[in-house]
């Protein structure tokens, strides 16, 4: 006969097993998204809503965690952590994939390429986009979406109302062989640079000038160091939202249709802002009155426009006929 104690310790002891054989509580997925704008801009904003409705249609098993401004990588290094697997998301901008050996992206960095955002968006919302997009698979990474910043304008010290204003200026550039053209066309001396340094470099001098939408100007105070800006449109500037390959494919079915579904509305909430940021960010520097915005009349447009458009032809090779051609068709219908 067991006695009292005998029993106690039995019941103790089935107690302790039960406990370690149930699982512990699942740990969420953690996914790094980083990015090197501000938290204030269209991609800073499409990265919080996906990290809201990330969590919320899967449940909270999955854990975004957005890291603004380069706080984690600059622009190459972040590529290079997105392959090692250290962080799971990146939105970098189009003009940054030719490092990673997808030049094709650099295609819409093209002057004049696109006529305004309805043009653009037949591209990234149509067949072409996601012909582009499977380019990346090659590389592990698996392009999720594109999400939309705006359109540029120049910069600089000195006014840059004709191509002539750029002769012998150092122009900062995002590391993109076609922008690299596109400021060899216009004289000026072109000079790679991460996003994160750029604001110093042309407080310090370092570069004379830059190109960039509103929002990314504004929120990084360029209009601060810079005395000059022509409200050019010359090119585009937005994202691929990327995710390494082996992580995406080896999620949970249930957790990455909840991720799609976060993705598909964030992007629609990216794009929905886009314009409107750029046109608040342009009206704040020109409220700012640190730098003074020139329009442009038709005939400086058009000189502009005949010494950029031939970077077309020059970069057909490097980017790809098959890939120009299908953003123009696509663009001309
Ligand atoms: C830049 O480097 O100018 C931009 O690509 C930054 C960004 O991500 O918008």
């Amino acid at each position: 006969m067991l006695t009292r104690r005998i029993l106690g310790a039995l019941v103790g002891a089935t107690a302790l097993s039960l406990a370690l054989s149930v699982p512990a509580l699942a740990e969420p997925i953690v996914i790094k998204f980083s990015h090197v704008v501000a938290p204030d801009t269209p991609k800073g904003k499409g990265a919080a809503k996906f990290e809201e409705l990330a969590e919320k249609y899967t449940n909270g098993a999955v854990d975004v965690e957005v890291y603004p401004n380069s706080q984690l990588y600059k622009d190459k290094e972040e590529l290079e952590a997105l392959q090692l697997g250290a962080v799971q998301m990146l939105a970098p901008s189009l003009a940054k994939f030719g490092p990673l050996g997808v030049q094709d992206f650099e295609v819409f960095d093209l002057p004049y390429i696109f006529k305004d955002y309805e043009a653009l968006h037949k591209v990234t919302q149509g067949e072409a986009g996601k012909m582009l997009l499977s380019k990346l698979e090659a590389k592990g990474i698996t392009g999720l979406a594109f999400w939309d910043n705006g359109f540029k304008i120049m910069s600089a010290n000195s006014p840059l109302t004709t191509p002539d204003d750029f002769l012998g200026l150092k122009m900062r550039i995002q590391s993109s062989k076609v922008l690299e053209a596109e400021m060899n066309a216009l004289g000026a001396v072109p000079q790679v640079m991460a996003f994160s340094e750029v604001y110093q470099a042309l407080q310090t001098g370092v570069v004379d000038g830059t190109e960039n939408p509103p929002s990314n100007m504004f929120t990084q105070k360029m209009n601060e160091v810079q005395k000059h800006a022509t409200v050019s449109n010359h090119g585009y500037l937005g994202y691929a939202v990327i995710v390494n390959k082996q992580f995406w494919d080896g999620l949970p079915a249930d957790v990455r249709t909840g991720l799609e579904k976060a993705m598909a509305e964030s992007t629609d909430y990216a794009n929905g802002i886009a314009k409107e940021e750029n046109e608040k960010a342009l009206q704040a520097m020109k409220d700012a009155g640190t730098t003074e915005f020139h329009e442009m009349t038709a005939e400086e447009r058009a000189a502009w426009e005949e010494v950029l458009t031939p970077v077309h032809d020059e970069m057909a090779d490097r980017i790809g006929a098959e890939t120009i051609a299908a953003v123009k068709a696509a663009t001309a219908e």
